[in-house]
C-alpha cells in the first residue's frame, strides 16, 4: 500500500532560509528574527528588505528601498483601466489577480521566448519591489471604486503603511492606526510553505516568470481555508452580533459541523505565534475607536471555542476585526493579505529560482483498470516505447 500524504501533510519538500515555523514552541522566525520583535520595532519596508536579502537594511539601504518604493506607488493608467473592466460585483481578489497579470504582461512584453521570462536574480528583485510598491494602489483603488469614490494619488511624504491608508481613505490616519496596520502587514508577510507560497514555488519551478507565480499564489490565497479566512471571520462576527449570543450561536454552528473561521492551523496545534501581537494591535484599535463590544465578542468566542474544542485562533481571527475597525470593507481583507504576502512569495520565488528542481509529485491511480477502444490496433511505435528500458534517473 502506498503511503499517501493527502494534502502533503507532514511532507518536507525542500529547504528554505526565508522563515522558520516551529509548531513545538509556537514561534515564527523571518530570516532568524522572531516576528514579534520585527513587528514591535520595524517598518514593513525594512521587513520586506529582510525577506528579500536575508539581513535587515542599513539606513542607506532602507532609504534606497523607500525611494524606489515611492517611485512605483502610483497606479498606472492601463492598470486602472484594467481594474475598471472587472465587474464591480466581482470579488476584489479577482481584481488584484487581473491587475498583477496585466503588470506582468506589460513588463515582459517584447521578450521573444518563454526561456527569457524567468529573469535574472537582479531583474526578479526589481520586479518584486515594483509589485510591492504598486499593490497598495491596486487594493486601495478597489475599495474606493466599490464605494463609488475616485482614485487617490499617493503621498511621497508618507511611509508605506501611512500612504496605504491615505490612498484608501483619502485622509491621514492617526499614528496608532498606522502602527497597528504596519504590524499586521509584517505579521502577514511570510509563513514558509503555506498553500499560496507553495503554489508560487511550483510555478517558478517550471521556469515560468515571477508574475505568473504571484498570480497563481493570489488564486490560492483567495480560498477560505487560506487567506479568505480573515474575511470569513467578519461574517461570523456579523452573524453572532454580540458577546451574549456566542453560546447559542456556537451550539448551532457545532451541531451543524461548521468550521469556525479564524480558528485552527495546519502547522500550529497549540496556538498561532502571530496572534498575541495582532491581538495587542487590535486592543489598541478597540481603545482608539472606543469599541469595547468588539473585544467582548472576540474574547467570548475565543474562550468558548477553545474550551469546547481545544482549537486556538489563527492570525485571521484578530486581524479581521482590526481591519474592520480601521475602516476597510470586509471584501478588502484578503487583498490586504496579498499586499503583505507578496514580499514572502517573491522571496520564495527567488529562492526557488536560485536552487531549482521541477516540482512534480506522483499520484496513486485509483481509476478504471486498463481498457481498450474496440477495434483499435495499437500503434507499433507505442508498443516499442512500452518495451524500451527506463531512462536513467
Ligand atoms: N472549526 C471547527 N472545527 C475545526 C476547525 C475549525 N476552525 N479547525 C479544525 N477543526 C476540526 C476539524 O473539523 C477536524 O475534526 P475531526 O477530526 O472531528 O474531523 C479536526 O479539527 C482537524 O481539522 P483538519 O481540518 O483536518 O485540520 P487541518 O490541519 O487540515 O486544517 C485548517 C487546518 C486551517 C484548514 C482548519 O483548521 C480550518 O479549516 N480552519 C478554518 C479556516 C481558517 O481559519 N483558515 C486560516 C488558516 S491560517
Amino acid at each position: 500500500m502506498t503511503d499517501i500524504k493527502k494534502g502533503l501533510a507532514g511532507v518536507v519538500v525542500d529547504y528554505t532560509a526565508v522563515s522558520k515555523v516551529n509548531p513545538e514552541t509556537n514561534s515564527l522566525l523571518y530570516r532568524g528574527y522572531p516576528v514579534q520583535e520585527l513587528a514591535a520595532t520595524q517598518t514593513f519596508e525594512a521587513v520586506a528588505y529582510l525577506l528579500w536579502h536575508g539581513e535587515l537594511p542599513t539606513d542607506a539601504a532602507l532609504a534606497e528601498l523607500r525611494a524606489t518604493e515611492r517611485e512605483h506607488r502610483a497606479l498606472p493608467d492601463d492598470v486602472k483601466a484594467a481594474i475598471d473592466l472587472v465587474p464591480v460585483g466581482a470579488h476584489p481578489m479577482d481584481e488584484v489577480r487581473t491587475a498583477v497579470s496585466l503588470i506582468g504582461a506589460r513588463d515582459l512584453a517584447g521578450l521573444g521566448s518563454v526561456m527569457d521570462a524567468g529573469g535574472t536574480a537582479e531583474e526578479n528583485l526589481e520586479r518584486s519591489i515594483r509589485l510591492f510598491a504598486v499593490l497598495p494602489a491596486i487594493v486601495a483603488y478597489g475599495q474606493r471604486r466599490r464605494r463609488g469614490e475616485e482614485l487617490v494619488a499617493p503621498r511621497d511624504d508618507l511611509d508605506y503603511a501611512a500612504n496605504f491608508l491615505w490612498m484608501t481613505f483619502g485622509e491621514e490616519a492617526d499614528d496608532v492606526v498606522v502602527d497597528a496596520f504596519n504590524r499586521s502587514m509584517i505579521l502577514y508577510a511570510e509563513h514558509s510553505f503555506n498553500a499560496s507560497t507553495f503554489t508560487a514555488r511550483v510555478i517558478t519551478s517550471t521556469l515560468s516568470d515571477l508574475y505568473s507565480a504571484v498570480v497563481g499564489a493570489i488564486g490560492a490565497l483567495k480560498g477560505p481555508l487560506h487567506g479568505g479566512a480573515n474575511e470569513a471571520v467578519l461574517h461570523i462576527f456579523d452573524e453572532i452580533g454580540s458577546a451574549d449570543n456566542v453560546v447559542a450561536w456556537l451550539d448551532d454552528a457545532l451541531a451543524s459541523k461548521r468550521k469556525i473561521m479564524g480558528f485552527g492551523h495546519r502547522v500550529y496545534k497549540r496556538g498561532d505565534s502571530r496572534v498575541p501581537t495582532m491581538k495587542a494591535a487590535l486592543d489598541t484599535l478597540v481603545e482608539h475607536y472606543d469599541k469595547p463590544e468588539v473585544a467582548a465578542l472576540y474574547d467570548a468566542l475565543e474562550s468558548e471555542f477553545v474550551e469546547r474544542k481545544g482549537i486556538y485562533p489563527n492570525l485571521d481571527y484578530p486581524s479581521g476585526p482590526a481591519y474592520n475597525l480601521i475602516g476597510f470593507d470586509t471584501l478588502t481583507f484578503t487583498p490586504l493579505f496579498v499586499a503583505a504576502r507578496v514580499t514572502g512569495w517573491t522571496a520564495h520565488i527567488m529562492e526557488q529560482a536560485a536552487s531549482n528542481a521541477l516540482i512534480r509529485p506522483l499520484s496513486e491511480y485509483n481509476g478504471e483498470d486498463e481498457r481498450h477502444i474496440e477495434g483499435c490496433v495499437p500503434d507499433a511505435a507505442v508498443v516499442e516505447a512500452a518495451e524500451r528500458p527506463a531512462e536513467a534517473e
